[in-house]
């Protein structure tokens, strides 16, 4: 008898310790995910504020870089009516009247291009020679001649040659147009007016 009771004892008391431990553990659980939760919150907000702060500086850094790389390089020259005599192979052309030269690569004096800056460029030329005559002239780069324009004599009349040519320039290297290195030149050659023109520009700066 004393034995069962005591053994009924033992079970209530136990009963009510997992009810307690229970009971206690679901009330802390509750608060836990709600700490939890706001911790979440907490680090979520956190983490965008990081991303944005990054963001920012990201976009600050390019727009730097940006303007570091922002070059505009473009121009156009031609000859007026006075023009140039053209007397011998291989001669640079002199563009005599300068139409546009943003970024100062053109150089009227020696009739040359240098490039600002490194990158990709454009260029073209076009040629008027003098009527009746023919002519054949190149575009060069750091003398090295790229691709030709070639004119055959019309009697009283202007035949016009014209090329473009698409590189890649180091800061610093030279574009000419010149007559050809080998072919003959007319001793009445003269190139004059607006015919005669060379144009370039900066398609990509690297
Ligand atoms: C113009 O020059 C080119 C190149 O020499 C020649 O092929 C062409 O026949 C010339 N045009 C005329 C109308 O003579």
């Amino acid at each position: 008898m004393m034995k069962t009771f005591g053994r009924i004892v033992t079970i209530f008391c136990f009963a009510c310790v997992v009810c307690m431990v229970s009971g206690n553990h679901g009330g802390r659980s509750d608060e836990t995910k709600v700490v939890q939760r706001k911790r979440r919150d907490y680090d979520y907000d956190y983490h965008l504020l990081h991303m944005m702060t990054n963001l920012q500086r990201q976009i600050r850094a390019v727009e730097k870089e940006m303007k570091k790389r922002h070059k505009e390089v473009a121009f156009t020259v031609v000859h007026d009516g006075t023009g140039q005599r053209i007397t011998h192979q291989s001669q640079v052309v002199k563009y005599n009247q300068v139409k546009f030269n943003i970024g100062g690569g053109y150089h009227k004096y020696s009739g040359c291009f240098v490039a600002p800056v490194k990158g990709t460029y454009v260029f073209f030329f076009s040629l008027e020679p003098y009527p009746g005559t023919k002519s054949s002239f190149v575009i060069t780069v750091n003398d090295r001649g790229m691709l030709e324009g070639v004119s055959g004599a019309i009697h009283d009349e202007y035949n016009m040659s014209s090329n473009m040519v698409v590189v890649s320039l180091r800061k610093g290297d030279h574009v000419n147009v010149k007559t050809h290195p080998t072919w003959s030149v007319d001793p009445r050659q003269r190139l004059r007016y607006s015919g005669n023109s060379f144009s370039g520009f900066l398609l990509y700066p690297r």
